[in-house]
């Protein structure tokens, strides 16, 4: 029988000497998607930034970073992502499950996780789309439901927003995931992950909040 798997949270020190937890991030994401490394190591010092490995046998097999959100307290997980020999036996899961829990034992108030996601209907092939339904299934089970799936991830390396899935996971049983819970949660990726983290110009965001906001009052002030 395999050894457990080992869940856990890295301070900024342990992360940057982990050479596996990035090699599994840079194999497992395209260029367009992947922030630069000092990005992600900057959010850990600031304390915005939570990064967690699974390890087995001294080895770390999986890596995710996640965001805490202020304005609405939540988090937003953004990079998760198993070694490729370790798929399928629960590490993925297990590390989920643990980044959620961590979330809403640390967050003050915190309302629960919150994701992107790939639409399956914008895969390019079959198999593709068979990939993005597979990994919206492995999503649900792990308790996360749709808020909208009109949302647009604003483009790292610019170019076009890309159509992505917003997933929410409650932190109690009952649930939020209310209209004006996901127009909360996306003006808070959009401004604390995209804009402070990323750079990206606040004209660009603004853009992409406008139609969340259209009765409400300006998106940003
Ligand atoms: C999605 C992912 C994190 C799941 O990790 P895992 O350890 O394989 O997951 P578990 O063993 O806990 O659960 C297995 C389920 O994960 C999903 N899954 C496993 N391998 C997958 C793959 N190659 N592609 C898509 N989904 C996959 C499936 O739903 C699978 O259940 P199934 O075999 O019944 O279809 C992992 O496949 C991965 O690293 N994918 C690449 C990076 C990624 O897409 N990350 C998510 C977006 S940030």
């Amino acid at each position: 029988m395999d050894d457990p798997v080992r869940h856990e949270q890295l301070d900024g020190a342990v992360l940057t000497r982990d050479g596996r937890f990035w090699e599994l991030y840079e194999h497992s994401f395209p260029p367009a998607e992947k922030e630069p490394r000092d990005v992600i190591e900057k959010s850990v010092r600031l304390g915005c930034g939570l990064a967690f490995r699974s390890v087995l046998r001294g080895e770390t097999v999986a890596m995710a970073t996640a965001h805490i959100l202020r304005e609405v307290p939540a988090l937003f997980l953004v990079y998760l992502a198993v070694d490729a020999r370790r798929k399928g036996r629960g590490t993925g899961g297990g590390l989920l499950e643990f980044l959620h829990a961590q979330g809403c034992r640390t967050i003050p108030g915190g309302l629960g996780t919150v994701w992107e996601a790939e639409r399956a209907r914008d895969a390019a092939t079959e198999p593709g789309k068979r990939i993005r339904e597979r990994r919206l299934a492995f999503f649900h089970r792990h308790g996360g439901v749709l808020l909208t799936d009109a949302y647009r991830q604003p483009a790292l390396a610019g170019g076009q927003p890309v159509p992505m899935n917003i997933l929410f996971r409650p932190a109690g049983a009952a649930g939020s995931g209310t209209p004006e819970d996901a127009r909360a949660l996306i003006r808070a990726i959009y401004l604390e992950r995209y804009g402070e983290l990323n750079g990206i110009p606040r004209q660009r965001l603004a853009a992409l909040l406008a139609p969340w906001f259209a009765e409400a009052s300006p998106p940003i002030a």
